[in-house]
């Protein structure tokens, strides 16, 4: 017994790179979320009835967009702030989100909204229809007003039975209540056209009213939404700027990534785990760009997406690839200059006895690496002589990527 008392005093007392490691969990709800004002201000729109005539309509909106894209968290920030207000009115308003793919089915979501709410429903025995008009019956005793997001509801629209369907769109067509309490936020991943196929066409074309959008994030939008997570979750100095520079680049929809800010923080936090496995062995305490580099390898098969494209490559520009990851290993630098890219090539052409391509040529490979999503390249003022272009890689970690590079060379000069 005391040792597993030694064992639990240790483990928590050991150092660690994270001060809150929770505000790395996908579950975590930010104080505030960044770059999704406009969505914010669409739903404040939409929603305004609700503050300003409770009751009078149901309103319905569709938050729709890939995945990542920030619109649960929209909706449960939405949802926290729209219930502060209504509070401070004397309104008794209520934020209850269910996700589909956990409550499947009518029967499901109202069980799971009256948990939230508290609700005492003896629901053994009833239908769901009549669960259902027993749940509007409370809300109408308790006085209570409801924004029922049902996120994830392309999962709903796919399995559930298609009563269950038409009863939670066409909720006030069959219970003609004279208040309506109940109004909804529907969450969808991917395009409205998947919500539009599936629901009938007078909801659909009201839904496309209230439509709002998400795209996937830029790579400064996730540089901020990165910086904010850094800050609460590791201690000062731990995780550099180049580090969330790096993953907002791999990770940013118009550098060649998804996207996907979900992905984006599940690499910082892995890199972050990683990290403070180092420290445990003595090592550094800080977050690095190879730690990076290592989790992006190993969670994702971005080696084999990288060795899959070596395939469309020439010789000529395997050897540019080449040369810049072992640049970058040589000099240890996050982004080198393409001067040292063109001297490092030149070097392994000498080498092997090819013949190196000019110095435009090799421009043009080092853009088409880049437009291929296989390096990143940031560029920089360089005195009066104008911009100066950096090349960097985050796909894996520098030794694998070199070991595998060698032997498709070999392969290529044989063949
Ligand atoms: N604008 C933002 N500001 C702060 N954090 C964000 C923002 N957008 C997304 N996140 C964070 O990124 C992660 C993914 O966001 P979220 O779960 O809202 O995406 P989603 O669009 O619902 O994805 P899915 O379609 O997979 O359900 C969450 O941890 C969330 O807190
Ligand atoms: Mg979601």
């Amino acid at each position: 017994m005391n040792e597993l008392r030694e064992l639990i005093e240790s483990e928590i007392r050991r150092p660690s790179v994270f001060t809150d490691e929770s505000a790395l969990y996908p579950e975590y709800i930010p104080p505030t979320i960044r770059h999704r004002d406009k969505q914010l201000k669409q739903l404040v729109r939409i929603f305004k009835p609700v503050i300003l005539e409770p009751g009078s309509t149901c309103i319905k909106a569709l938050l729709a967009g890939p995945v990542g894209t920030g619109k649960t968290v929209t909706a449960f920030v939405f949802g926290r702030e729209i219930v502060g207000v209504a509070e401070r009115r004397g309104i008794n308003l209520r934020y209850v989100h269910v996700n589909c793919s956990r409550s499947r089915n009518l029967v499901g979501i109202i069980r799971e909204a009256k948990e939230i709410l508290r609700l005492h429903i003896p629901d053994r025995g009833l239908s769901s229809n009549e669960l259902l008009s027993a749940f509007l019956k409370l809300l109408s005793r308790e006085n209570l007003h409801v924004i029922l997001t049902l996120d994830e509801f392309d999962y709903f629209l796919n399995v559930a039975p298609p009563e269950d369907r038409y009863s939670i769109l066409r909720l006030y067509d069959i219970f003609q209540d004279n208040v309506r309490r109940v109004n909804m936020l529907f969450v969808a991943r991917g395009s409205p056209a998947g919500v539009w196929s599936r629901v009938d066409t007078m909801t659909g074309s009201y839904l496309m009213k209230n439509l709002i959008p998400f795209e996937p994030y830029k790579t400064v939008e996730l540089h901020t939404i990165l910086k904010d997570r850094v800050e609460k979750a590791f201690h000062q100095g731990v995780v550099g700027d180049e580090v969330v520079d790096y993953i907002s680049k791999i990770s940013g929809y118009d550098t060649g990534g998804d996207g996907n800010a979900r992905k984006a923080l599940a690499i910082l936090h892995a890199a972050g785990k990683l990290a403070d496995k180092d420290l445990l062995d003595g090592k550094a305490s800080r977050v690095t760009i190879d730690h990076v580099r290592q989790v992006v390898s190993h969670e994702y098969p971005a080696l084999v997406d990288l060795l899959d494209m070596i395939n469309y490559l020439g010789l000529h520009e395997i050897l540019v690839l080449r040369a810049i990851i072992q640049a970058l290993k040589e000099t240890g630098l996050d982004y080198i200059p393409m001067s040292v890219v063109e001297s490092t090539y030149r070097r392994i052409c000498n080498e092997i006895g090819e013949e190196p391509r000019k110095h435009t040529q090799l421009y043009i490979y080092v853009m088409d690496l880049k437009k291929r999503g296989l390096v990143l390249t940031k560029s920089s003022l360089k005195g009066r002589r104008g911009r100066s272009t950096y090349v960097g890689f985050g796909m894996a970690p520098l030794d694998v990527v070199l070991q595998k590079l060698e032997t498709v060379i070999n392969q290529v000069r044989i063949s």
